[in-house]
């Protein structure tokens, strides 16, 4: 079986058995170079990825009903998250945005078919993009800068999102997984050394010597790029 078919296959299963109505199926998906760095420093854009692991990223986005990322990759990268490089519908575009700093005309709201859900805690009704919506939560904690996750995800689940990939950056990708809130992780691989800014911070809370599992593991090469994908297992 083909690596496209075999992932569909794999993610498509996990999505289907995900019973819990308070969040959708979360699915970690970025490229990385071997050392571990999504980018050369935050806010700088680096293109790693080969045609075939392109196309991957591009039908995983088909395969699942939302798309995150944080505000600072819409602010450095200003990307799309369509599908153009393979045949299937497009996510619906989210973005994590708690100071509403996305710009008008980012890429994201001007979308071809979807309004841009923009996930705040502002409450700024001054703020107005077109073709975006704005879903502002609040948390139990008033001084919480960020957008609370567990809130936000619910609310996502209520609006019909099943399934989510939550492609970047590492702020963002840092933040699911100290909230234990990722289900799967789809890893691109690049053979490069670039030794700048990191996929993953700190896991370690005070005095915590945690390590998160990946099983079973699945491996296959993309072009130049090595593909690993799993589960993560949180244990206790
Ligand atoms: N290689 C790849 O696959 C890949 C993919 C995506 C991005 N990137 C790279 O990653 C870099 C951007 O990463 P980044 O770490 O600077 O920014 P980021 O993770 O894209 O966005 C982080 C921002 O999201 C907002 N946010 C709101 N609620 C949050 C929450 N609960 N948890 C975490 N963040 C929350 C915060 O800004 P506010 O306080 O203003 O809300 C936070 O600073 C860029 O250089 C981009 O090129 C690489």
């Amino acid at each position: 079986m083909n690596l496209n078919r075999q992932i569909e296959e794999w993610l498509q299963s996990r999505i289907a058995a995900f019973q819990y109505d308070s969040r959708p199926f979360i699915t970690l998906a970025y490229a990385q170079s071997w050392d571990g760095s999504i980018t050369t420093r935050s806010g700088e854009t680096l293109n790693f990825s080969c045609k075939e692991s392109t196309q991957l990223t591009h039908q995983l986005r088909s395969l699942n009903d939302g798309i995150l990322v944080g505000i600072g990759t819409v602010l450095c990268d200003d990307p799309q998250l369509t599908v153009r490089e393979w045949t299937g519908p497009n996510p619906q575009p989210i973005v994590l945005d708690s100071q509403l700093r996305t710009p008008p005309n980012a890429k994201i709201c001007n979308h071809p078919d979807k309004q841009c859900w923009i996930l705040t805690v502002d409450s700024d009704s001054n703020y107005t993009v077109d073709n975006s919506e704005i879903l502002t939560v609040q948390g139990n904690d008033k001084n919480y800068e960020d957008v609370p996750l567990e809130i936000a995800m619910k609310l996502l689940r209520e609006k019909g999102i099943r399934s989510l990939m939550v492609e970047g950056g590492a702020t963002v990708i840092t933040a699911f997984i100290q909230a234990r809130m990722v289900d799967a992780i789809i890893l691109t691989v690049a053979p490069k050394l670039v030794g700048g800014y990191k996929a993953i911070n700190d896991l370690q809370g005070a005095g915590s010597n945690e390590q998160l599992n990946i099983e079973p593991i699945n491996f296959a090469q993309a072009g130049e790029d090595l593909v690993v994908w799993g589960e993560l297992q949180y244990g206790g």
